[in-house]
């Protein structure tokens, strides 16, 4: 039996963690032979909720369910983990501007990042959930100078998993049958969900639907989905958010099944024409705990101009918060194409390999 991995959540009273944590305590995440310990970290009035989850989690018996610790402060909850998963963050309020959203949420970040830098496990792999995901990820990466900001990453996996709910919808395929489904950029509105390399069945998905419903309904219901569960439930996706956290996770650090491509926002290394240093969501796969974006994929002018489309969002809501982004870490996040091509942790705070060094000189790029 292997020994437990710390795994620290924030919003652990929250509905998303509702579903996850039964998830995770039962190997769902990290592999049915990996005993867990749960780091649960909540306001300090939810405190009383918080205890109640973790009695319910104690009662269903899970055998690879450690120890769960409960704390109101992220400096504590964050001791020596080896995985964080940010999902508290503040919701948007009546009257609510989405530059004040950014804000808070910045203050919220700005300090989990500086916790997770002095706390941490110094291997810590990261998962921003939060909303806006992916400037939240921006945020907390660049408050961490000793992290490498390969170890941040932001959630666009629903996204991808709703593309692909919808599109086995639209063609009576399996979902297991569809592969190569692409969603570049942020997880918001301006997302571009991408068939043009997807197939069914290993046929080319657009050779078999009307380009016409690709542009006009897949690419909108995808983008738009996030709203149209609020308008129906009242409340935003949450069962459906776990399981894609669920599916990044175990992705990240098991790796993808052979062939397989997945999206996760991550730290642009300039791949594909994007701007270095924002968190952009790719095309990946993943082995041995790394990521690394997939190169080579032919864009045509539709996509590009799609994919610029969600790049200045992007821009426009770093711009937002740029004087919470501390500028020691400027040239850390623009300067990590060796890191994600080769997939060795270069730290932050330069005490990785040295970019001259041996071992960096394999081109591991797929
Ligand atoms: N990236 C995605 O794909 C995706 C999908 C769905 C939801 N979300 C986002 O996830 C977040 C959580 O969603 P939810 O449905 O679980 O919300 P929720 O309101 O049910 O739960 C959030 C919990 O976080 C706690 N919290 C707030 N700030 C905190 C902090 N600083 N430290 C610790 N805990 C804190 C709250 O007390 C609350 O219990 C929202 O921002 C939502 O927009 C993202």
């Amino acid at each position: 039996m292997r020994r437990p991995v710390r795994i620290a959540i924030t919003g652990a009273a929250g509905a998303i963690s509702n579903s996850l944590l039964f998830q995770l305590a039962d190997g769902s995440m990290m592999g049915d032979d990996q005993p867990v310990i749960l780091q649960l970290i909540e306001m300090p009035e939810r405190m009383e909720a918080l205890r109640g989850l973790a009695m319910e989690l104690e009662d269903c018996a899970f055998p690879l369910l450690h120890t769960i610790t409960l704390h109101d402060n992220v400096e504590e909850g964050f001791n020596n983990a080896h995985y964080a998963i940010l999902i508290g963050a503040r919701p948007r309020g009546p009257g609510m501007e989405r530059r004040d959203l950014l804000e808070v949420n910045a203050e919220i970040f700005t300090r989990q990042g500086k916790a997770l830098n002095d706390h941490a496990n110094r291997d810590v792999k990261v998962l921003v959930v939060g909303n806006p995901a992916n400037t939240n990820a921006l945020i907390a990466s660049r408050n961490a100078p000793r992290l490498s900001p390969s170890q941040f990453t932001a959630l666009t996996r629903l996204d991808h998993n709703r593309a692909k709910g919808i599109l086995a919808n639209h063609t009576g395929a399996n979902p297991q049958d569809i592969d190569g489904i692409i969603v570049w950029g942020n997880h918001s509105t301006t997302q571009f969900p991408d068939l043009h390399h997807a197939r069914v069945l290993g046929e080319p998905v657009l050779n078999q639907i009307d380009d016409g419903w690709y542009k006009n309904e897949f690419i909108p219901r995808v983008q738009t989905r996030g709203g149209q569960i609020i308008q129906a439930r009242g409340v935003s996706s949450a069962a459906s958010a776990a399981q894609a956290v669920i599916h990044h996770m175990r992705d990240w650090v098991l790796g993808t099944p052979s062939g397989q491509v997945v999206s996760m926002g991550i730290v642009s290394d300039g791949s594909y024409g994007i701007t270095k240093g924002i968190f952009y969501s790719f095309p990946v796969r993943c082995n041995y705990g790394r990521y690394q974006i997939v190169r080579g994929l032919q864009l045509n002018d539709f996509s590009l101009q799609m994919m610029k489309t969600t790049e200045t969002e992007l821009l426009e809501e770093k711009a937002a918060v740029e004087h919470l982004l501390p500028a020691e870490t400027a040239a850390s996040h623009e300067n990590l194409s060796i890191c994600l091509r080769s997939g060795v942790t270069l730290y932050a705070d330069g005490t990785g390999p040295e970019s001259a060094s041996k071992y960096l000189t394999t081109n591991r790029v797929m």
